[in-house]
């Protein structure tokens, strides 16, 4: 049950079913009652407010105001638009409520002890503006908690994204599976809590329509995960070579615990003999070699992955050293300067591509690298993953990974802890350490944001990067013993 679906596949999920013999007023039913359960499960309020627009979502809203009835609320409806224009399963549900039935103003807001929005869901076609535009301030002015079902109205379900206003809401009960728009910003953070629920759909109906997108959970990359068997030693774990910096001595540094720490069996730091003594002293475990020799180093098949960016300098050196790199083939993550230095030159980096490769960038450096691909975040990470043939994650608090095959899985834990410095070389070195166990590119990247994500809300408040890497033990732990 990991899968995102589009508000298009929702559409399609609900058609299959209702083909399949449930009818739409069963759907709109469930709908409403789960709803209800959610609110009456943490309010006991007994004042609500229902705002109903045009469609279906409004008819989900003429279902709750008279479950709510039912259970004893006080409730006052709304409507957008004429009763007598309703169609379908939400006119249905329009002639079986028996309260008053008012037009839409901030009036209603009144008394109320929460609201639920039901204005818009899937069918937000346009910006919201004007009259509705005001009312939707003054619901998120009014201080009062706000449900929303399915997408607070105003964000689109796909892209996360604002047309004109939205609700902010406290909590939003979507159904049947989550959809983009609920976990990339802003859409993330106006959804408040993010509870799904079970209409009546059947899980092979989701299945059948072959979601390509998926909330970034164990479960989609743990049978990829390469454990050391009994008779396992440290170079079947393999061999991570990170490309360290002459000066920025602390990236390369983070990189390298993290990558240990994730389980690479052996861990060469290549950087300018000056610096050498610097990156040995940060950890005994470690070996390290001078740059003059990394030709040679990687003419050794021994060495299976690698890691270059983070505090190696920005210019034509960078380029011409990663191009050389990536004619081997090695698993390979791109990430800060080496993300950078192709700025002037994107299409020379995409072209050298051919082994296995993840793209780190954060956003800015995703502009600097793919400056004419626009768009939501999932969109723009699909796009520069097809085009590059790199996985590609773009970092935030809602990273995102593609895959150039379309496979693609967004970030749900929340780790603001994790906004500093040297976060993302922690991260790069993670995935390196994976990938030099012999784990597949997407899934690699996968656990390494997840990983991240973990640490982070683990950790929390006085999170220092240093501290991620001590905490992959506790991490890795819990996997190996199937826990979550
Ligand atoms: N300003 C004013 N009106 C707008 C705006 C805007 N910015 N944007 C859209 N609208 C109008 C549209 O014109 C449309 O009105 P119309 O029907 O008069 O043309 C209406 O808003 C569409 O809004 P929605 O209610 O969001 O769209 P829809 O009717 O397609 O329902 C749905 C969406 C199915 C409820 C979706 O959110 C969903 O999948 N929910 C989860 C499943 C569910 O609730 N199922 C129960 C119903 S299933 C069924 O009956 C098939």
């Amino acid at each position: 049950m990991f899968e995102v679906l589009t508000t298009e596949q929702m559409y399609e999920a609900d058609r299959r079913t209702i083909e399949a013999g449930t009818s739409g007023d069963v759907l709109m039913e469930n709908a409403g009652a789960s709803v209800v359960a959610e609110i009456v499960s943490r309010w006991t309020t007994r004042a609500a407010t229902v705002l109903c627009g045009p469609g279906n979502n409004g008819g989900d809203g003429f279902v709750i105001a008279r479950l709510l009835r039912n259970a004893g609320w006080s409730v006052r409806l709304g409507l957008l638009g004429d009763v007598e224009k309703l169609t379908g399963d939400a006119a249905l549900n329009a002639g079986r409520w028996e309260g008053a039935v008012e037009r839409l103003s901030p009036a209603l807001l009144v008394g109320a002890d929460l609201v639920v929005d039901c204005l818009f869901g899937a069918g937000l076609a346009r910006p919201i503006e004007g009259d509705l535009a005001s009312l939707v301030q003054a619901v998120n002015d009014s201080g009062v908690p706000v449900v929303a079902v399915d997408v607070p109205s105003g964000v689109d379900g796909n892209s996360g994204e604002v047309r004109g206003i939205s609700v902010k809401a406290n909590v939003t009960v979507t159904f049947c599976r989550p959809k983009p728009g609920h976990y990339l910003l802003p859409g993330r953070i106006l959804c408040g809590q993010v509870i799904v629920r079970d209409i009546g759909i059947a899980d092979q109906t989701i299945r059948d329509i072959r979601p390509m997108l998926v909330c970034n959970e164990p479960g989609v990359w743990r049978a990829g995960i390469n454990w050391p068997g009994v008779d396992g030693h440290k170079y079947h774990r393999g061999h991570l070579l990170v490309i360290g910096g002459a000066t920025m001595t602390g990236a390369g540094r983070l990189v390298a615990r993290a990558a240990r720490r994730a389980g690479a069996g052996l861990l060469t730091v290549v950087a300018e003999p000056a610096s050498l003594s610097v990156y040995a002293a940060d950890s005994p475990g470690i070996m390290t070699a001078p740059i003059a020799t990394l030709d040679d180093l990687l003419k050794d098949c021994r060495h299976n992955a690698l890691v270059i960016g983070p505090g190696f300098g920005v210019g034509d050196e960078t380029c011409s050293r990663i191009i050389t790199l990536l004619h081997y083939c090695r698993c390979t993550v791109l990430d800060a300067d080496a993300l950078t230095s192709f700025a002037e030159q994107p299409s020379t980096l995409f072209f050298a591509i051919q082994g296995p490769t993840v793209l780190t960038p954060h956003e800015g450096e995703f502009a600097r690298l793919f400056p004419d691909i626009e768009g939501d975040k999932l969109s723009r990470a699909r796009a520069a993953a097809k085009r590059s043939g790199a996985t590609v994650l773009i970092k935030g608090a809602d990273t995102v990974v593609a895959a150039p095959d379309g496979r693609a899985a967004i970030n749900t834990i929340d780790a603001p802890w994790l906004a500093t410095a040297g976060s993302g070389d922690v991260l790069a070195g993670i995935i390196g350490g994976l990938m030099a166990q012999g784990m597949e590119m997407f899934d690699a990247a996968c656990m390494g944001a997840w990983l991240h994500a973990r640490a982070g809300g683990d950790i929390g408040p006085g999170l220092i990067a240093e501290d991620i890497p001590h905490h992959l033990p506790v991490l890795l732990g819990q996997l190996w013993r199937g826990v979550p």
